[in-house]
């Protein structure tokens, strides 16, 4: 761990409402893989999720929960750092810093705060708007190289490269620039209920949604309603997105090609298709949802490892915020 000589990889997921399939596929499933060739540091991103009002007892059950399921997605923390964001404090005062070296026209382009301003319009704060300066700040902390992520969040990660230039440009290098680490299939998974839109843990149609801890056979039912296009055929297309997604689902899982799902479905219809995915995905899920149970309810472990992880980060964290403030004159 904080080997100098390995690439350094950070990533964080909020903890509120669950993990969708599509956080799973998109970024999760990576964060483990990553652990054999990287020094990786994970994060439950705790400040981020009060951009949106949360009850507290609920707030307080989910980042622990969330902690659990990221060991359970295969965070191994005798190789990786995982910690919640809002134990170092480093992540918040770097983020002022660097609000200092953000422009407001930049922050009003990203896209994220334009969807959730114009769905939230009675709660537009400004953590909503400054939330990708905090991203920045998570990120450049620990002199990140890789960032392990679903496509939704390119614009933000394009802002942090921004920012880091920026700061470098005026004061000398201070920042690793990150690069983005994208999966090949599922860096965007789709709504099953409308494959226009991004499956979203938001979303009130629980149909569109494969939560991880979902019961398996409701994982199963969801596939089988999922909304398919005109035609028989299991064919990616452009015209046919909603099979297109169940295909990037199905080879996200199996390794498969869409050549090799075409062919496996030939002659075959919609129905049997989607059984197939769905038990294919629930199959998948179940030593996950296995392995939940067992690391939510051992509570001393899973406080030992979140403490011991804060320990860890704050340590690097510290390192990168005295730098920066000496490179400005704060000390
Ligand atoms: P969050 O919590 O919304 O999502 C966590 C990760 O899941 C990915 N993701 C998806 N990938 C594919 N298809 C989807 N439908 C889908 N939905 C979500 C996201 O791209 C993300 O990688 N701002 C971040 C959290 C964050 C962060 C960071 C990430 C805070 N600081 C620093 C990386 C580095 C967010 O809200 O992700």
């Amino acid at each position: 761990m904080a080997d100098e000589n390995k690439k350094r990889v950070f990533s964080g997921i909020q903890p509120t409402g669950g993990f969708t399939l599509g956080n799973y596929l998109g970024a999760v499933r990576n964060w483990g893989v990553l652990q054999d060739e990287y020094d990786c540091i994970y994060s439950v991103v705790d400040l981020h999720s009060i951009t949106v009002r949360q009850d507290p007892a609920t707030l307080r059950r989910q980042i622990r929960e969330s902690a659990a399921l990221l060991l359970a997605c295969g965070v191994d923390p005798e190789r990786s750092i995982l910690f919640i964001q809002g134990d170092v404090h480093q992540h918040a005062e770097l983020s002022w810093i660097l609000g200092c070296y953000t422009q407001f026209g930049e922050l009003s382009r990203m896209t994220q705060f334009k969807d959730k301003s114009q769905k939230h319009p009675e709660n537009v704060n400004g953590g909503l708007f400054t939330y990708p300066v905090l991203m920045a700040a998570d990120i450049l902390l620990y002199q990140t190289d890789l960032v392990p992520i679903g496509a939704d969040q390119k614009q933000h990660l394009e802002l942090a490269r921004n920012i880091a230039e920026r700061f470098n440009g005026v004061y000398g290098q201070t920042f690793v620039v990150p690069d983005g680490y994208f999966p090949k299939v599922a860096a965007r998974v789709m709504s099953l209920q409308d494959p226009t839109a991004k499956m979203s843990k938001s979303d009130e149609n629980t149909n569109a949604k494969i939560m991880l801890l979902d019961d398996p056979d409701l994982i199963v039912k969801k596939f089988r309603r999922a909304v398919t296009d005109s035609g028989s055929e299991i064919r990616a297309a452009e015209y046919k997105p909603g099979v297109t997604n169940l295909m990037s689902i199905y080879s996200a899982c199996t390794g498969k090609t869409f050549e090799e799902i075409e062919r496996e479905f030939d002659g075959k219809g919609y129905g049997d298709f989607k059984t197939a995915v769905g038990e294919t995905v629930r199959d998948m899920l179940k030593p996950i949802q296995e392995r939940y149970a067992v690391y939510l309810s051992d509570k001393e472990q899973l406080n030992g490892i979140l403490k011991s992880g804060a320990e860890k980060a704050s340590y690097l964290a510290s390192k990168t915020l005295a730098k920066a403030r000496r490179k400005i004159g704060l000390d």
